[in-house]
Formats: C-alpha cells, sequence, structure tokens
C-alpha cells in the first residue's frame, strides 16, 4: 500500500476515557486515536453502548442493524462522535444493544462486584461486529485496512476473521493486561458460533475452557504488548500467565510498544483540577495543592512532612497490600500517605481501618475520582506504585510530569519509564524517581526511606523533579510505531 495512502483503523475496545473509564485501557483508548489520527491515520472506534456511552456520545445516528446474527439478539450500528476536548473530534461506532448494555453498574462487574453473567455474549458481540467490519461483508462503506483489538473483550475478533474465507482487514491484537482473558465454559465455543473444532490448544481452547484472550493472541496477525519489558516477561513464567508457550512462539508477531500520556490533559501548567498551576520553573506553586489536599482530606497541614500517595485500582496486582504493611513505619518517618482507589472489598477495609487509626497522617478515599486524582499527582510529593507486575502504568507517568517523583517495583513498564535515583544518575541528569527490585514489604521500607531521605535534600529532590519533569511521555514515538506496524503487516 503506499505511503502517501491514508491508513484506516477501526480500534476496538471496552472502555474510553471520559465516557467509561475503569484504568489505563479507558486512557489509552482516547489517546492513542487521537496520536494516530494526527499522523494522518483515519482511526475509528468500535465500543459497546453502555447507558454512559449512550448518553455521552455526540451527534449519533444509525448506519446499520443487525437483526440476523443468530447467535446474538438484535443490534444496531451507530456512528458518532467523542466528546473529547481540544483533540478533534475522534469517530466512533457504537452497538446500540440494550438487551446486553443497557443496565446500571460497571462494564464488566454489577455494583457489587460480581462478573455479569452474560460477559460471554457481551464481548463476543463486540467481536462479531468488529469482525463484521472488518470484511466485505460490512454493511458499512467505510471498509478498515486494520482492525485493532484490545484485550480479552475484542479477543474473538482474530478468530472470527481468521475463519472467515473473503476479503478482510489485517489484525493486530494489544495486550494491556495478560492477568484478565476472558474465560468461559466449553459450551460459549458454540453459542458463540465458533468452529468447533477450534477448540483446540492450537485455537481457542485455554485449559479445557475457551479464552477470549488466547484466541486473540493465537488468530491475529500482529501481537503487540504496552511496554518493551512487558513483551519480555509474558513470555516466561509467572507472568505469562499460561500463555507464555503461544507468546514465546509467536515472539516475531510480537512488539512492546510503550503506552505514552495525553499530555494536554496531564499538564501541571494548565490543569483545571489543580488549586495552583506550576511548571519546573515555578515549582513552589506546587505547595499549595499540598496543602490544599492536606486539607480537603483531613491531614495535619505541614509543607515540611513528605506526602505519599496512591491512586490505584485496589488489587493484588497493585501490591498495596505491601504498602499496607509498611505503613505504621511511614508515619513514625514521619511521613504522611493518601490514598485513592477502589476494588478489593478486604483491602478497601484495611485501608480504612489505618485511615481511623492514623487520621492525622493517612488519608483514605474508597472511590473513582477522576478530579482528586489529578490534585493528588500535583500535591503529593511521592507517587507509590509497589505492583507485582504492571504492562505499561501511567501514575508514575504522570507523577514524573507533575514533579512527583514515583517510588516503583522493577517490574514490567515501570522498569521502562522510572531511573533509579543514584550518585551516578543524578550526575548524568537521569534520576526520576526510586526503583526496588524485591517484591517485599522490607525492600519497599528500604526505598521509602531511601525517598524520603532525598526528599530533605532540597537539591537532590529538585534535580528529581526536573528530571521527571523534562522527559517527553507524548505519544508521537509510539504512535509512529503502531503506524510503521500497520502499514508492515498490509505488505
Ligand atoms: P491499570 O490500567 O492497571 O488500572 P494504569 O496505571 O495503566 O493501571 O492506569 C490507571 C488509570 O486509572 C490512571 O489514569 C489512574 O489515574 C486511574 N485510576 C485508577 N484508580 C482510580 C481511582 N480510584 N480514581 C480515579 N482514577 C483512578
Ligand atoms: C492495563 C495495565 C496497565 C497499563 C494499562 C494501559 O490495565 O494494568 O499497566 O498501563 O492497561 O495499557
Amino acid at each position: 500500500m503506499p505511503r502517501s495512502q491514508k491508513l484506516r483503523v477501526l480500534f476496538i475496545t471496552s472502555e474510553v476515557y471520559p465516557l467509561c473509564k475503569t484504568g489505563g485501557l479507558g486512557d489509552i483508548s482516547a489517546a492513542l486515536p487521537v496520536a494516530l489520527r494526527a499522523l494522518h491515520s483515519d482511526v475509528r472506534l468500535l465500543l459497546p453502548g453502555y447507558p454512559q456511552v449512550m448518553a455521552g456520545v455526540k451527534y449519533k445516528y444509525k448506519v446499520a442493524e443487525f437483526n440476523t446474527l443468530s447467535q446474538f439478539p438484535p443490534a444496531s450500528l451507530l456512528s458518532a462522535r467523542l466528546p473529547l476536548s481540544g483533540a478533534g473530534s475522534i469517530p466512533v461506532f457504537v452497538i446500540d444493544c440494550p438487551g446486553l448494555y443497557n443496565r446500571e453498574g460497571g462494564p464488566y462487574m454489577d455494583a457489587f462486584g460480581h462478573d455479569w453473567p452474560d460477559n460471554a455474549l457481551r464481548f463476543g458481540l463486540l467481536s462479531k461486529i468488529g469482525a463484521i467490519l472488518g470484511s466485505d461483508t460490512s454493511p458499512i462503506a467505510w471498509h478498515p485496512h486494520i482492525v485493532h483489538c484490545n484485550d480479552w473483550q475484542s479477543g474473538l475478533t482474530p478468530a472470527y476473521l481468521s475463519f472467515y474465507s473473503g476479503e478482510k482487514a489485517a489484525t493486530m491484537m494489544t495486550v494491556h493486561n495478560l492477568a484478565f482473558q476472558g474465560i468461559f465454559p466449553p459450551g460459549s465455543v458454540v453459542q458463540l458460533g465458533l468452529p468447533p473444532d477450534s477448540f483446540d490448544i492450537n485455537g481457542v481452547e485455554y485449559y479445557g475452557n475457551l479464552s477470549f484472550l488466547k484466541a486473540g493472541l493465537y488468530y491475529a496477525d500482529q501481537i503487540t504488548t504496552v511496554s518493551p519489558n512487558y513483551a519480555k516477561e509474558i513470555q516466561i513464567e509467572p507472568l505469562g500467565f499460561g500463555l507464555q508457550g503461544l507468546l514465546a512462539a509467536r515472539q516475531p508477531d510480537l512488539a512492546g510498544i510503550i503506552n505514552g500520556i495525553a499530555i494536554t490533559e496531564w499538564d501541571p501548567e494548565t490543569d483545571h483540577y489543580l488549586i495552583k498551576n506550576y511548571n519546573s520553573k515555578n515549582l513552589s506553586n506546587k505547595t499549595a495543592n499540598k496543602t490544599a489536599l492536606q486539607q480537603q482530606m483531613g491531614l495535619t497541614v505541614d509543607a515540611h512532612i513528605p506526602l505519599l500517595g496512591v491512586v490505584s485500582r485496589l488489587s493484588h496486582q497493585k501490591g498495596i497490600d505491601l504498602l499496607i504493611q509498611i505503613a505504621p513505619q511511614l508515619i513514625k518517618m514521619p511521613a504522611q500517605l493518601v490514598v485513592l482507589g477502589r476494588g478489593h472489598p478486604e483491602l478497601e477495609h484495611l485501608l480504612s481501618t489505618l485511615a481511623q487509626a492514623y487520621p492525622k497522617s493517612i488519608a483514605v478515599h474508597v472511590g473513582f475520582n477522576e478530579a482528586l486524582s489529578h490534585l493528588m499527582e500535583a500535591g503529593i510529593d511521592c507517587f507509590l506504585m509497589p505492583s507485582r507486575f504492571e504492562p505499561c502504568g501511567l501514575n508514575q507517568m504522570y507523577s514524573q510530569r507533575y514533579g512527583t517523583p514515583p517510588i516503583v517495583h522493577a517490574t514490567g513498564g515501570l522498569l521502562d519509564t522510572v531511573v533509579d535515583c543514584t550518585p551516578v544518575t543524578l550526575a548524568n541528569h537521569t534520576a526520576s524517581g526510586f526503583v526496588f527490585y524485591s517484591m517485599t514489604a522490607a525492600s519497599l521500607l528500604d526505598t521509602v526511606k531511601r525517598a524520603v531521605l532525598a526528599y530533605h535534600n532540597k537539591k537532590t529532590w529538585q534535580s528529581l523533579q526536573k528530571n521527571g519533569m523534562a522527559k517527553d511521555f507524548s505519544w508521537n514515538a509510539s504512535a509512529m510505531a503502531y503506524q510503521e506496524l500497520y502499514r508492515r503487516l498490509l505488505h
């Protein structure tokens, strides 16, 4: 395909900021298409029509009906635009299927944290319509060259397309988190209209069940994941989660491309959630955000005490249990801790108990709060990310951009994006945070101590802040890497 020809890409995702976001995938689904469109690719999204999506998209109108997909309830396809500010208007296709998507609760779970019982059908339909739009049976005139799938929710698209013998788009499967695989009982294979013989080790079968993610990894033309380091880690145990053999076998088709961040949404100079904006030249303005955060969260207001913070899904992956173990020692340093998160009920409970025990030093906000997450990036001194594994991670990048050096475990994209503070890295101006290598409470505690010591040395701390703020976390290079892969796929 000549380079002058515009690439058409259908980007399938189960969440997108600001309409529906549970984690990093929501951010990426908003930012990467914008960056690719700036490179003149015609990228359009495909999304399930959850209530927030139906209410939030602009200019929607019906472009197709799917009444004869025997496995699925009737659905319509709407064409619309994403309500993104200042980023141009991203075209989006929305699947309107009230029976599967019109319900209160989250995209994957009900309000009690239980997976929706019909998730196989809900995301089977997303995958199926993605495949139809990528084939010459599509009812719409816009035909993508590439269908770009994200995580297990669109993992069946490459499988459906692979079983189709007509003209079709090339497929890319991006893994944002291998721990979520979309596993369903074997009966789902027929229920979803997959050929029975695809239920095989060389196919969609995963230890006796159907795995949406494995289907995507097996049948996609190209696999990517969200950092170079994670691309290596998933080819071996334990981070391969049982798929390491397949991923190692597909190594020639597997690329790790680091995520960027939306540098206009996450910019301390213009962020409207901050009390006072700042940049690397007037870092003293950052303090007003710290004071406001301490006040808002009921902590002792003190500009000099190191304020550590976490914004996270509360799950085993994120290593919050280690943080809970060391919390009493943090207070003795002294330091303060503020946590924004929701997730595992036991972690929510343990954190709330800590906040009750130390109300002036530890504050916990259980819930999802976009505004507070921005204020925290500006108001805290140091961001904690003790993740057991982290495919890319976004907050460590937001933190560096906000002059808030992160403390991270040496895993996945954290290792690719944070440079540990040592005499050597301070001297060559690359130091931007703190890295710990052993996933233990003792090792985390030692590293927090190292960070607190550095915090009290004004010159060191400012170097760390300025080094982090000077880094380029924009999508430019990574969007170009995706575009190159798309083009290679078409050869
Ligand atoms: P993951 O996708 O594994 O959750 P990432 O670091 O890639 O991790 O992205 C998490 C995103 O979700 C970030 O934008 C973070 O600020 C946001 N986030 C997580 N939990 C919350 C919360 N409770 N309130 C607001 N934002 C949150
Ligand atoms: C996942 C990962 C996270 C990554 C995000 C976006 O949810 O857990 O590390 O940053 O996807 O790719």
